[in-house]
């Protein structure tokens, strides 16, 4: 089979590092890819939101399937253009994909099909959204309505962040169009967790768990960021919330957008708060798999992706499909560039991945990185790469993931080293040990 991948990120690079296993790939491309992904697959120099081109290139290559990495090209209409050449994808249409395109969608969505999530107003000025606040009180939460790369949600602890958050949104109108419509939300306290099912229309599949870090320092502080590592499994979804997250959540969105016509295929990620450690709400639904949490999690996965994203491309998974995991368990750090998730400089040297992967466990896989005019790899983007690491127990795979951190060197580079240290807690008050 020959597999066109989109994207260029550390999530596409772990997809491709997982395809590229597969018995039945024959070959894979990648648009436009990143250094890493070169080592595994032709890199194409197509940007993720050329519709017309990425189409044209999998019909001319008769590409068998094309993998839709993130959730702009979605929510542009990648998949219906492939679906109306006749070409198989993975990954929601174009109108299933407002799930994740459209924060007043979604929130109108599951209070229609009663699937728990904070309350929430919409407001498309100023003077709404200061009403908003006061009838929903502090701290809340500003959502920009549509994409903002990541940076469209504030919290607003106090009367100065309102103020912050208000500039922000209708004064100087940071997010452009995706600020037209805001949602303001009700703040929940608990824990975050991601849970990510694949999808075929009518069934999910629950994938291992995985749990993200989002704050850029160490003690989960500083700003958020599109994820600074995590690990699977999760430890803060045990089977008995899972099976509550899949009946009260999974299985009426997927039966609540077959109702609106809207089918949804691909990955389901949903971003969940347990209120008190218990309650699971929604707080965000993304259409994608995410990132980091795919490259912790994949590199646990025992069989081969291929057949399940074919199956959910095709809308039928085989009948018995279940993905089977690794016992182990798998961690991500994220290295990133001084400044992250602010202004930051690109074109710094890497050095010293080869020895981090001379440890059995470990893998590298790129985001921000390209190679200068004289073939030497250097930073290009605010994550730069994920330091991902297999090993028995959850403290054994984090400790792994670093000390691989810190075998790679560039300058400016920094990571988080205290990732799961909430999660081993919770372990060890569960086993006795940190081990499990
Ligand atoms: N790690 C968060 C995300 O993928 O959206």
């Amino acid at each position: 089979m020959r597999v066109l991948v989109v994207g260029s990120g550390g999530r596409e690079h772990a997809i491709v590092w997982k395809l590229a296993q597969s018995p039945d790939v024959k070959e894979i491309y990648c648009a436009p890819g990143n250094p890493g992904i070169a080592q595994l697959a032709t890199c194409l120099p197509i940007g993720v939101t050329d519709i017309v081109e990425l189409a044209d290139f999998a019909e001319k290559m008769k590409v068998d399937l094309t993998v839709v990495g993130p959730e702009l090209p979605l929510t542009l209409g990648l998949v219906d253009e492939l679906s109306k050449r006749r070409l198989l994808a993975f990954g929601p249409n174009k109108l299933a994909a407002e799930l994740e395109g459209s924060k007043v969608f979604s929130k109108a969505f599951m209070r229609k099909y009663d699937i728990p999530t904070p309350e929430a107003e919409v407001c498309t000025t100023r003077a709404e959204a200061e009403n908003a606040v006061k009838t929903l009180g502090l701290p809340c939460v500003f959502k920009a309505d549509g994409l903002a790369a990541g940076k469209g949600v504030v919290i607003v602890r106090d009367e100065a962040d309102r103020d912050k958050a208000l500039k922000l949104f209708f004064g100087e109108r940071v997010f452009g169009s995706a600020g037209d419509r805001v949602l303001i939300e009700r703040c929940i306290s608990g824990d975050e967790v991601s849970f990510m099912v694949l999808c075929d229309g009518e069934r999910a599949l629950p994938l291992a768990t995985a749990k993200d870090y989002k704050r850029v320092f160490d003690g989960d502080r500083g700003p958020n960021t599109g994820g600074m590592g995590g690990h699977s499994p999760s430890v803060f979804v045990d089977a008995a919330t899972a099976r509550e997250i899949l009946i009260d959540i999974v299985n009426p969105t997927l039966r609540g957008m077959a109702e609106e016509g809207r089918p949804f295929r691909g990955v389901l990620y949903v971003g969940l708060m347990l209120e008190n450690g218990m309650k699971p709400y929604v707080l965000e639904y993304n259409v994608r798999f995410g990132d980091p949490e795919t490259q912790c999690m994949l590199i646990r996965m025992e069989d081969d992706l291929l057949p399940y994203l074919l199956g959910s491309a095709r809308g039928k998974f085989e009948e018995g499909a279940k993905p089977a995991w690794k016992k182990e368990a798998g961690a991500a750090v994220v290295l990133s560039a001084e400044g992250y998730p602010g202004p930051f400089e690109r074109g710094k040297p890497i050095e010293g991945i080869e020895d981090a992967t001379a440890e059995d466990g470990v893998f590298v896989f790129h985001a921000g990185t390209a190679k200068s005019a004289d073939g030497k790899l250097v930073t290009a983007g605010g994550r730069v790469l994920v330091v991902a690491a297999r090993a028995r127990g959850l403290s054994g795979a984090l400790a792994l993931a670093v000390r691989g951190a810190e075998k790679i060197r560039f300058d400016g580079k920094h990571f988080r080293r205290d990732m799961g240290t909430k999660a081993m807690e919770i372990l060890r008050e569960r086993t006795g040990s940190g081990l499990s």
